[in-house]
């Protein structure tokens, strides 16, 4: 079979697997593979009794340490209450694809304000640095300290440069509730969302709505932190913890160099680090 055979078998597959399964209302299961930068934010209070109960919102890795969420998803607790879980696709499953991190700082935009009414409407970004990076074992007492293709499945996603313009089709992926019971469902879900322009959606620089495209069911049902994807870039996060046909966004390329700049000087100093000790390592065993 030629590369397009295989291709066209794979979709088939996926599609008939889909079609086997009870539909899921607000969007088609997604596996890891398919969205491997994203990830979950957990109360780690509540995930130790259960697992899975903890979840708190959706979010998406954009380096080897450091993962960007909704503001308001986390800015009720402290680091230390946080976890955030990569590699797995069911929020109620633990497997050895699971990678756990601790949160060890919260950067939040400062146009946000979380006293404000308008909160999600302004500024709802935050960039989590992760206590090390997923490339580096959590372990004190592992060999392999760090490794480029350790955890090869998780992979950060790059921030969209771009505005584009309404109409334009993305594909969207979150955890969410099911519309009619509220009750959350453990797989991740995706659906193609298009960009519109709306009355309902406020006349803003940095936000954005999209609704689906064939229907006007509900896309947002309990998708905060939801990454909106365009053209294999993040271009939005979901910025409501609402039920509307309608979704609010925020829009990342407005706040790229922010982003940017916040998770950047971190992972240099690190790095550092790192090259110091095993330098001073070296230079004692001359
Ligand atoms: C998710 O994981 C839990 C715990 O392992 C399991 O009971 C459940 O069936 C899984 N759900 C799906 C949809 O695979
Ligand atoms: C944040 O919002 C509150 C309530 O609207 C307002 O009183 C306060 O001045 C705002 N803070 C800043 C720094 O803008
Ligand atoms: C957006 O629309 C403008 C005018 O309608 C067009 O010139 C431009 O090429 C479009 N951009 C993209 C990225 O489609």
């Amino acid at each position: 079979m030629t590369r397009m055979d295989l291709q066209i078998l794979k979709f088939f597959l996926i599609f008939s697997y889909l079609h086997s399964t009870k539909g899921i209302q607000s969007g088609d299961i997604v596996l890891q593979n398919d969205a491997r930068f994203i990830a979950s934010i957990r109360l780690r209070s509540l995930e130790q009794q259960t697992i899975g109960i903890g979840f708190l919102c959706t979010a998406s890795l954009i380096n080897d340490r450091h993962a960007i969420t909704a503001a308001t998803c986390v800015t009720n607790f402290f680091a230390s209450q946080l976890q955030i879980i990569l590699g797995v696709e069911n929020i109620s499953s633990r497997n050895s694809r699971a990678v756990i991190r601790d949160i060890q700082r919260m950067h939040f935009h400062p146009n946000f304000n979380r006293t404000s009414e308008s909160s999600e409407l302004n500024g709802n970004v935050a960039v989590l640095q992760l206590s090390i990076s997923i490339r580096q074992s959590p372990s004190r007492w592992s060999i392999l300290q760090y490794s480029s293709i350790m955890n090869f499945h998780v992979q950060p996603i790059k921030i969209s440069d771009f505005i584009l313009n309404s109409s334009s089709i993305c594909q969207f992926f979150s955890w969410s509730n099911d519309p009619t019971s509220c009750k959350r469902i453990p797989d991740l879900l995706g659906t193609s969302l298009a960009i519109v322009k709306s009355d309902e959606c406020l006349n803003s620089d940095s936000i954005f709505c999209a609704h689906r495209l064939n229907d006007l069911n509900p896309i947002l049902c309990g998708n905060l932190g939801g990454a909106f994807l365009c053209g294999n870039t993040l271009y939005g996060i979901a910025t409501r913890n609402v039920c509307n046909e309608i979704g609010h966004f925020v829009l990342l390329p407005y706040y790229k160099q922010w982003i940017l700049a916040v998770s950047k000087s971190n992972i240099l100093t690190t790095q550092n680090a790192y090259g110091i000790v095993l330098i001073s390592i070296a230079i004692l065993l001359l």
